[in-house]
């Protein structure tokens, strides 16, 4: 089951490798995103000539799109040190401080997951990012004080696939904040020969065409794509991979031409077969198809109403005309009804 689910979640093992393989380390290495590359080179310039740290910069937008890619992109051309953590890792407050006072001036701290710090260590977090400086507790009971460290001059580096999910105090700290957009078509179609020419796999534009298309706008995806469609390849000892390869080893992976694999074929037919195309809540949803419901918010439902395939009513989710159509199956009678 997980083999043939290539839309999935989160980093899988094999795209930790993969990642590092294909991940772009500098800014005119990363393709697309034209507005905030743009941006980020003129506060990073004028940070450089301020000799200055750049401020706190928050990244978000869905799983594989580009943030952590960015975040050493960053470093990289800042020509800064970064050092890695996640919200989760964080637990204690002491841990912010002892990670906080171990860096140097102008250095990059990378909180990934930023929207599950506990709320302790957040609260930590605030004098540090807006003062650089860290109150900390010495001793216990009525001998205790607060002593006030002064921290190096450093940037947070943000990240989070749920900026909804951030405290409005912690969102409001950040000097910069980007969100990520899907790809274009032509974009990821860049993406994929960059990726191919790495790997070195002859991909022809037909191919790259193909993938594309199919890959959701998210590079990860498209990258793990390219890496099947090759194996496809070499068992077949094809040395180049023309669209109808493509086609073929996307046919077999059970990607459709629009780019929705089994899992979203799943939530909609369930909708479908089981409660008449809705209106139907998430967690309901969640249930029937035995998919997690943070899965279901994070990753199939943006794509199924970015594609017009679900509808959001006050009632709950509705399957939209456009999804009986692509899956050939007969609208219900009542389908009007269900739109209010
Ligand atoms: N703009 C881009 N240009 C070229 N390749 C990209 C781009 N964005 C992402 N990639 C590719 O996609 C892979 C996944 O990107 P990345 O790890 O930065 O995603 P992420 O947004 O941090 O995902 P997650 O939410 O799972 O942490 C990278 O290794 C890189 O190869
Ligand atoms: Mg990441």
């Amino acid at each position: 089951m997980e083999e043939e689910k290539i839309i999935t979640t989160k980093e899988k093992p094999e795209d930790k490798t993969l990642d590092l393989t294909l991940r772009p380390r500098a800014l005119k290495e990363f393709v697309g995103q034209e507005k905030i590359k743009k941006n980020l080179q003129i506060f990073m310039k004028a940070a450089q000539q301020r000799k200055e740290a750049i401020e706190h910069t928050l990244v978000y937008g869905p799983p594989g799109i580009g943030k952590t890619t960015l975040a050493h992109i960053i470093a990289n051309e800042m020509g800064v040190n970064i050092r890695v953590t996640s919200g989760p890792a964080i637990e204690r407050a002491g841990d912010l401080g002892a990670i906080l006072t171990n860096l140097g001036d102008g250095d990059i701290l990378f909180i990934d997951e930023i929207h599950r710090l506990p709320r302790i260590v957040e609260e930590t977090l605030y004098p540090a990012m807006e003062e650089f400086s860290l109150d900390i507790v010495v001793g216990k009971g009525p001998a205790a004080r607060t002593l006030r460290l002064d921290l190096p001059q450093f940037t947070i580096i943000g990240t989070t696939t749920r900026a909804s999910l951030l405290s409005a105090p912690l969102r409001d700290r950040f000097g910069i904040t980007y969100r990520l957009d899907e790809y274009t078509d032509k974009h990821m179609e860049e993406i994929l020969k960059r990726s191919a020419k790495i790997l070195g796999i002859d991909v022809l534009p037909g191919a790259l065409e193909e993938i594309a298309q199919r890959s959701r706008r998210i590079p990860r995806i498209a990258n793990r794509i390219l890496k099947r469609v090759r194996d496809f390849a070499q068992v077949e000892s094809k040395d180049k991979i023309d669209k109808e390869i493509a086609k073929d080893a996307l046919g077999r992976l059970e990607i459709d031409p629009l780019g929705l694999d089994v899992v979203d074929r799943r939530i909609l037919e369930t909708v479908i077969e089981k409660f008449n195309g809705g209106p139907v809540g998430i967690n309901t949803i969640a249930a029937a198809t035995s998919e997690e419901k943070e899965t279901i918010e994070e990753i199939y439902e943006p794509f199924l109403l970015q594609m017009g395939f679900i509808a959001r009513t006050a009632r709950g989710r509705v399957i939209t005309e456009q999804a009986y159509k692509h899956l050939g199956i007969d609208l219900p009678s009542d389908y009007q009804n269900k739109l209010i």
